[in-house]
């Protein structure tokens, strides 16, 4: 029989097997085992829908297995994940649970540790930054820091204002940021890298700045000026040395005359005894204005020291000060001044050393005729007592309509050997320690001195005195 196969047709019998064989009777032939093709299918079929069946049950396990293991670790992944976050925003409180002691665990507790030494690391690092930044906010000292390219980085209130000061002085009609001689010292501590120490003087302040480098590593980091205001320094140190040539010339002005007419009466050329006299009156005035100089420079000496001895005794205000004024007629009229005395209260009693309150209101009354008297000038000096009892306070004002003093100099005025007019240093004025020497007394007095004052119209000394006396 003749078989077509056709392909694909489920009906055709596949051949699986053929063998040739010969019987004993020696016929040959072939063993051909056909099967069906459904019967394969079939079975094919059978096998594929098990292995997808298994499959959809393999993958099914193996998820419900992976989730179940992903989130038993996925949990506390996102825990660690909230937490780091909070970290990172400088929240160090939270921590992660212990959920499991596996590895995750492990690294739970890793990180636990690690978010606890960041804390403390960090606040002892701002416990450090707040100590410096409270050293530099509260040092005298100005402390600006440069980077390389010579920008400010920071700075502190008193380097502030040593900028401030420099950027509204005159002198910077440009309005740059910094002096040019800081600005010479950045250039040069760059180029040499050595420390730079210079004086930056602008307006009437003296400052000293001193640079040094920080450096990272070798490179170099930025640059630290330290800025001190040595405008006080200045003046004191101006201010003895005008005290010193003040001084000598106030005493060899005497000395010199002393000599002079001394050696003209040894030398015979007074002749007459009207002439020796007259000379030996110089000579003698001469010596007291010495002795009144060295006197005032060992009283304020010992003022200053702590050694006021006041001696007081209780009396009327009004007589004293009358007195006291009344020797000044013959001064003031010579210097074409009208001298007013204003007493409000006749009969007020008062506890003063007389000797050191006769020396406050010489030396005011000296000053203010001395700054006020010239020819074709009605000059006027008045000498105002007033017990403003509502306060509880005596006032005592020297006023003038005379020179004034600038403003600028007001705030020195009481200092010693300081003088408002630097122009009169040679001529008429004193040495300048008058008004140290009536601060001191005022204060031993427990009361203070103030001073009005405008230039080309005139000035105001008030002194206020306690009305109740307190027990030095
Ligand atoms: N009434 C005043 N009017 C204008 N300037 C004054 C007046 N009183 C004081 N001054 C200024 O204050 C400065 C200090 O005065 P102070 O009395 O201390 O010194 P002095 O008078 O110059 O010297 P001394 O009093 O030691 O002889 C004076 O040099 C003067 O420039
Ligand atoms: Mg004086």
């Amino acid at each position: 029989m003749k078989y077509d196969f056709k392909e694909n047709d489920t009906n055709s019998p596949v051949q699986l097997y053929v063998k040739k064989f010969e019987l004993d009777s020696g016929e040959k032939g072939v063993l051909y085992i056909y099967k069906s093709f459904r019967d394969i299918l079939s079975v094919t079929k059978q096998a594929t829908r098990t292995l997808v069946f298994a499959g959809l049950g393999a993958i099914l396990i193996t998820s419900l297995l992976s989730f179940v293991f992903s989130s038993r670790m996925a949990f506390p992944l996102r825990e660690m994940k909230k937490i780091a976050v909070a970290v990172s925003r400088g929240n160090f409180d939270n921590r992660v649970p212990s959920y499991t002691h596996d590895e995750i665990g492990d690294l739970g507790i890793a990180f636990n540790n690690m978010a606890q030494q960041l804390k403390y690391n960090i606040s002892a690092l701002r416990q450090e930054k707040e100590q410096l930044s409270n050293i530099l906010v509260g040092m005298a000292d100005g402390v600006i820091k440069f980077n390389i390219d010579k920008t400010i980085i920071l700075s502190n209130p008193p380097a502030e204002e040593f900028l401030h000061n420099w950027f509204f002085s005159n002198e910077n009609s440009e309005k740059v940021l910094i002096p040019s001689k800081l600005e010479d010292m950045l250039d040069e501590i760059l180029k040499t890298r050595d420390e730079q120490v210079g004086e930056i003087t602008f307006g009437d302040q003296t400052y000293v700045a001193i640079l040094t480098l920080l450096y990272n590593g070798e490179n170099v980091r930025s640059i630290v000026a330290v800025i001190r205001d040595m405008t006080e320094e200045k003046r004191l140190e101006k201010m003895k040395s005008d005290f010193v040539s003040n001084i000598s010339h106030e005493l060899r002005t005497p000395i010199s005359m002393l000599q002079g007419y001394s050696e003209a009466i040894i030398d015979g050329v007074a002749q007459t005894d009207e002439e020796v006299r007259e000379f030996a009156q110089i000579i003698y005035e001469e010596s007291l204005r010495i002795g009144r100089l060295v006197n005032d420079m060992l009283d304020l000496a010992r003022m200053e020291a702590g050694f006021t001895q006041l001696d007081k005794q209780e009396m009327k205000l009004a007589p004293f000060i009358s007195k006291v004024v009344s020797n000044f007629e013959v001064l003031a009229k010579e210097n074409f001044v009208e001298l007013n005395l204003e007493i409000d209260d006749n009969n007020l009693m008062y506890t003063f050393d007389v000797d050191r309150l006769e020396q406050v209101l010489i030396n005011l009354i000296m000053n203010a005729i001395r700054h006020t008297g010239r020819e074709g000038y009605h000059g006027v000096v008045t000498v105002k007592e007033h017990a403003d009892y509502v306060n509880g306070q005596l006032l005592i004002i020297v006023s003038d309509n005379g020179s004034g003093i600038p403003e600028a100099d007001i705030p020195y005025l009481f200092e010693r050997f300081y003088k408002a007019d630097k122009a009169r240093t040679r001529g008429k004025a004193g040495t300048g320690i008058g008004l140290a020497i009536v601060k001191n007394i005022i204060e031993a007095h427990h009361g203070n001195i103030t001073v009005e004052s405008t230039v080309g119209v005139g000035s105001s000394f008030i002194i206020s005195l306690p009305l109740k006396e307190k027990r030095s």
